[in-house]
């Protein structure tokens, strides 16, 4: 295409790279007039140039200077085309850094911009499809969805963004190296949520850390390895995601279990307490039934507790429970949402099949087929593993599903309702698992049961029976 305009930059004298050189706009060619500081050729031009598109930045960084461009007062016409230019002009100059650029009618400068839209229509609307597109970029970066939160719950913005990463939460997991480590740990680096991702355990950390930050994706990757790097990991994170413990293997018994992740848990949540007590805790390690009491006693301990930021991560039992129950029904089981309530282990997972969305009924025969298999799912995977571990993929895909409506309620998302276990008062005992609303300080709203069947009834009953038992045995691990 013909063109009617060049570009004209203002160097500083070494930004040579874009001599001789040409800008390709749409499918316009621009030749790039060079000129450099002591060439100053069009100082008095300059002057009828509007204000607002000589870029007021010198120091050109080109993150900094898309901030200081956004802050300065411009019309917006101009500053699309302006922004469309610079977006080419980093890209077709050796000269990324100093770079300023501005247009000019090859027979003189422009007086109005209104003249450039009628000298050519197609080079302006690709200029300004290409801005459209950077200014949206900068919005999102310098404007996020809802800057109320920072002053409610002491999320800042800027503390979430690392150099070079996306705009985001800073998200801890401990344990990363583990069957569910891992796969999380990918997981989180794909969600657009997640600025900061740090990768913590006693084993392993660097090497799941070098792998994961390979990734292209936009959160930023860091490692920890072992206790004294504990509250490194720790420091400053939103939400801390806790897999790290033992799974259950094939002929151990719960106590067994217990011991050894009741003192991990301890020692982790410590941290948390200590590095980051306003963070949201998504605690996986088993048994999350005792897990979650011994994590609040913990924070009791420390003077850092808050409910509502506590939360045991049940969502595998409802991840089985959809896809279960949508097998039985013959549907998508991205369609249909199965509450499940209690607690995450045996018969303390309660499905409650007469809620279940679309609304459906079963025959009794359904109805203990489900309870069973949900109830058991764990089971039916470490059977089939024989003795190489427990479900880690099911699960790392729930902690993320369950980490996301986290991060999104912390956004401030409206209508972020997932099921959790956490303290509770919709029983008699202090905690247990149901339906709760995600907002900016976690856990805001839990739910009722409403009513319930006979089955449910009956199961609720032997749920809490075996619940009371777990949550004291957690408190009692930690007031002893
Ligand atoms: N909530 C759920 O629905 C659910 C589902 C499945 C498994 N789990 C539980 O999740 C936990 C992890 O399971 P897994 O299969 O990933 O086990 P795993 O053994 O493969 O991984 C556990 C990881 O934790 C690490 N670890 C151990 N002690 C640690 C410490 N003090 N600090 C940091 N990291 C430490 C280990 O080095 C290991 O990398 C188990 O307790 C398991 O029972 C929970």
């Amino acid at each position: 295409m013909e063109c009617k305009w060049s570009l004209v930059t203002k160097g500083h004298g070494n930004d040579k790279g874009s001599e001789n050189k040409v800008v390709t706009i749409g499918d316009t060619k621009l030749p790039i007039l060079h000129h450099t500081k002591s060439q100053r050729v069009q100082t008095e031009s300059e002057r009828e140039v509007p204000n607002n598109i000589i870029a007021p930045a010198r120091k050109v960084v080109r993150r900094d200077y898309i901030k200081n461009f956004e802050v300065y007062p411009t019309v917006k016409f101009c500053k699309r085309v302006h922004c469309g230019l610079m977006e080419e002009m980093s890209r077709s100059t050796a000269s990324k850094s100093k770079t300023e650029a501005y247009l000019w009618i090859n027979s003189g400068p422009f007086k109005s911009f209104n003249e450039l839209d009628k000298s050519n229509v197609p080079i302006v609307k690709a200029m300004e499809s290409m801005a459209s597109q950077r200014i949206a970029r900068i919005s999102a970066h310098l404007r996020p969805p809802n800057s109320q939160m920072e002053e409610r719950c002491g999320l800042k913005r800027a503390d979430c963004r690392a150099k070079g990463g996306a705009p985001g939460f800073k998200v801890a997991i401990l344990g990363a190296a583990g069957g569910i480590g891992q796969p999380l740990a990918m997981l989180m680096k794909m969600n657009p949520l997640v600025s900061v991702l740090h990768l913590y355990d006693v084993v392993n950390a660097p090497g799941v850390t070098a792998d994961i930050s390979h990734m292209d994706t936009g959160a930023v990757v860091r490692g920890f390895l072992g206790q004294p790097q504990l509250e490194s990991a720790l420091t400053g994170m939103d939400l801390v995601i806790i897999p790290a413990g033992v799974p259950r293997k094939p002929g151990m018994t719960r106590d067994d279990l217990f011991k050894i992740n009741a003192g991990i848990v301890r020692t982790l949540c410590e941290g948390v307490a200590k590095c980051c007590p306003n963070a949201i805790v998504n605690l996986i390690s088993n048994p999350v039934n005792s897990t979650v009491p011994i994590a609040a006693e913990v924070f009791k301990k420390a003077g850092t507790y808050d409910p509502k930021r506590l939360l045991g991560v049940t969502m595998l039992d409802v991840v089985r429970a959809n896809t279960f129950v949508a097998e039985v029904l013959g549907l998508d089981p991205r369609e249909v949402d199965v509450p499940v309530v209690g607690g995450h282990a045996g018969v303390t997972i309660l499905p409650l099949l007469s809620k279940v969305k679309p609304p459906s009924s079963f025959t009794p025969e359904e109805t203990e087929y489900l309870t069973k298999r949900i109830q058991d799912g764990g089971t039916e995977v470490v059977q089939a593993k024989a003795g190489a571990g427990s479900a880690t993929l099911s699960m790392a895909y729930a902690a993320v599903k369950f980490a996301d409506a986290c991060l999104r309620g912390l956004r401030g998302d409206a209508g972020v309702v997932e099921c959790a276990f956490v303290a509770s008062e919709v029983t008699e005992l202090p905690f247990f698992a149901t339906k709760v609303r995600l907002g900016r300080r976690g856990a805001e709203e839990v739910y009722q049961l409403g009513p319930l069947n006979e089955y449910e009834r009956v199961g609720l009953e032997k749920a809490k029976k075996e619940l009371a038992e777990s949550i004291q045995k957690g408190i009692s691990f930690i007031r002893k």
